[in-house]
């Protein structure tokens, strides 16, 4: 496929949306640059993610299929097409995903990306980029409640299951401290996909020259 797939991972809050705007803008030009995310890419996907988020409890196995059937939709009729017509697809959230809330906080475990992986055909991104921040950094000057407490360590283990599957596959990730300015974080993500981008033989993305290990920071 001669098209380019990045995708964007971290917890709720990080700036993925606006890390993904600022990509976009500077990657279009002269190449055709698709914008979409997960779960909600497509009109059965905007069904989909309207079912998990905002009905009634889900039961969890089911949940994760709902995911696993957003994402099958929306690789096979969206974003594989993009690809094969030479496209740039820019996406929010992915496979990894559903293996850090469905496999690991949920606690479905492997079966979760053998879904996923069987519904995409097996597609990886180019490029994963981790917006990593620590939750709640220095934002409070109280002591926590119970349900902040659990909330913060249920961040923490959002967070650090990011981090592992970075970890895993550092060659197809890039970490990326979100606390840093927006500015700063989208020079460190134009420097991490050009990079990437080099490596398939595609020409890069102006205005990034800051240096970043291929892996990231922590
Ligand atoms: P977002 O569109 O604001 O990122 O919200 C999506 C929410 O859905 C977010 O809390 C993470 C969650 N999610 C999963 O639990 N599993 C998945 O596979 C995906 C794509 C998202």
């Amino acid at each position: 496929m001669s098209g380019f797939f990045v995708v964007f991972e971290g917890g709720d809050g990080v700036g993925k949306t606006t890390q993904i705007d600022r990509l976009a803008q500077a990657m279009r030009g002269d190449r055709e640059v698709v914008v979409t995310r997960e779960p909600g890419g497509t009109p059965l996907g905007q069904q989909l993610r309207q079912a998990i988020m905002h009905g009634d409890h889900v039961a969890p196995r089911a949940e994760a299929l709902l995911y696993a059937a957003d994402r099958a939709h929306h690789i096979a009729t969206k974003v594989r097409p993009a690809l094969e017509r030479g496209a740039v697809v820019v996406q929010d959230r992915y496979i990894d995903s559903s293996i850090v809330y469905q496999g690991g906080a949920r606690g479905l475990g492997e079966e979760v990306e053998r879904i996923s992986t069987w519904g995409t055909e097996g597609l990886l991104p180019d490029l994963t980029v981790l917006l990593d921040m620590e939750p709640g950094e220095g934002r409070l000057d109280r002591e926590l409640d119970r349900v902040e407490r659990e909330t913060g360590e249920y961040k923490a283990l959002i967070r650090q299951a990011f981090l592992d599957l970075a970890r895993r596959e550092p060659e197809r990730y890039v970490v990326i401290d979100a606390a840093q300015s927006i500015d700063a974080v989208a020079g460190h993500v134009r420097e991490a996909v050009n990079v990437a981008l080099g490596a398939k033989g595609l020409p890069g993305v102006a205005g990034g020259n800051l240096a970043v290990e291929p892996w990231g920071t922590p």
